[in-house]
């Protein structure tokens, strides 16, 4: 496995790595890897021939300078967790090789970056289009690999790639979890033995209120969920939201004929975690 830094230096391998016929599988990350990440990386070992993660942590899609600060970045041990998946070269460039003069793009995605995380995340999707359209770019992968738990990121960037007509094809997978269910995150780092225990509850809620869903309202199980979670002195819900998981609007009755998807988003303590699942 590579570790590369420059922009120009990544280009020459992957050239070589083109010539040579073989498809590019891309893992976009912002390190602090855990499951969730190498599940990805796992995914993409097994549909491309060369497999590029990035490490990166984009301060353009952080609307709380804080959070950019407190964002955990330890990238020797990631390095070692790669060395036992199917990546092949890791690309961690600096800040200014990313963005050698600020980003002035705007991209407009309507609804999609209105609601749920891009309503109490001003600027946090253009922030992901910017930095993913750059990545995407400079890779130039064949397929790219983004995780569920991120389900409205995930809705974006497939946005993006139609908007651009980029020729990559966007891999959803699944959402790896802890034992106890919460969904693992870079963020859980930040949580005391308390919290996490706590924090289980959200995972645990969801699926009371997907297996609640044929007997009450719409309105009735989002209100169970919010008062359920918010019941418990560790957690504070901003916003639990059931959509339609294409464009992402509300759905106000169960027999709406679409997908839908229940996401949340909770506060423990200071870290905000989300969380999502599929109705
Ligand atoms: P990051 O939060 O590091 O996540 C990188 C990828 O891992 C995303 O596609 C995310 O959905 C996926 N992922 C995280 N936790 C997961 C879990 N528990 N199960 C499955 N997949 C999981 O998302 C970002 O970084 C950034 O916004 C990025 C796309 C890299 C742009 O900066």
């Amino acid at each position: 496995m590579i570790l590369i830094r420059e922009i120009r230096d990544l280009q020459g391998l992957l050239q070589a790595q083109q010539a040579e016929g073989k498809t590019i599988g891309f893992v976009p990350t912002m390190g602090a890897l855990h499951s969730g990440h190498l599940s990805l990386v796992e995914q993409a070992g097994k549909q491309t021939d060369f497999v590029v993660v990035s490490i990166f942590v984009n301060p353009t899609q952080f609307n709380d300078p804080k959070d950019l600060d407190q964002y955990p970045r330890t990238l020797e041990a990631d390095l070692k967790l790669l060395e036992s998946t199917p990546c092949q070269l890791v690309f961690s460039p600096k800040v200014e090789t990313m963005y050698p003069e600020p980003d002035k793009r705007q991209f407009q995605f309507g609804e999609l970056e209105q609601v749920m995380e891009g309503q109490f995340r001003p600027g946090h999707f253009n922030g992901v289009a910017q930095i993913v359209s750059k990545l995407f770019e400079i890779v130039k992968p064949d397929k790219a690999f983004f995780g569920q738990k991120d389900f409205q990121q995930l809705v974006i960037v497939k946005a993006m790639v139609k908007q651009l007509n980029l020729p990559v094809e966007i891999i959803a997978c699944p959402i790896v979890r802890e034992a106890s269910g919460l969904a693992m995150s870079s963020r859980n780092e930040r949580l005391s033995k308390e919290q996490r225990e706590n924090a289980a509850l959200i995972y645990k809620t969801l699926c009371q209120a997907r297996n609640n869903a044929p007997d009450l309202s719409v309105e009735e199980v989002k209100r169970q969920v919010v008062e359920e979670i918010n019941a418990n002195a560790f957690l504070e819900t901003e916003y639990f939201e059931i959509v339609n998981d294409t464009d992402l609007k509300p759905v106000l009755r169960w027999d709406d004929p679409v997908n839908k998807v229940a996401c949340i988003a909770v506060f423990c303590g200071e870290v905000r975690l989300i969380d999502n699942l599929v109705f």
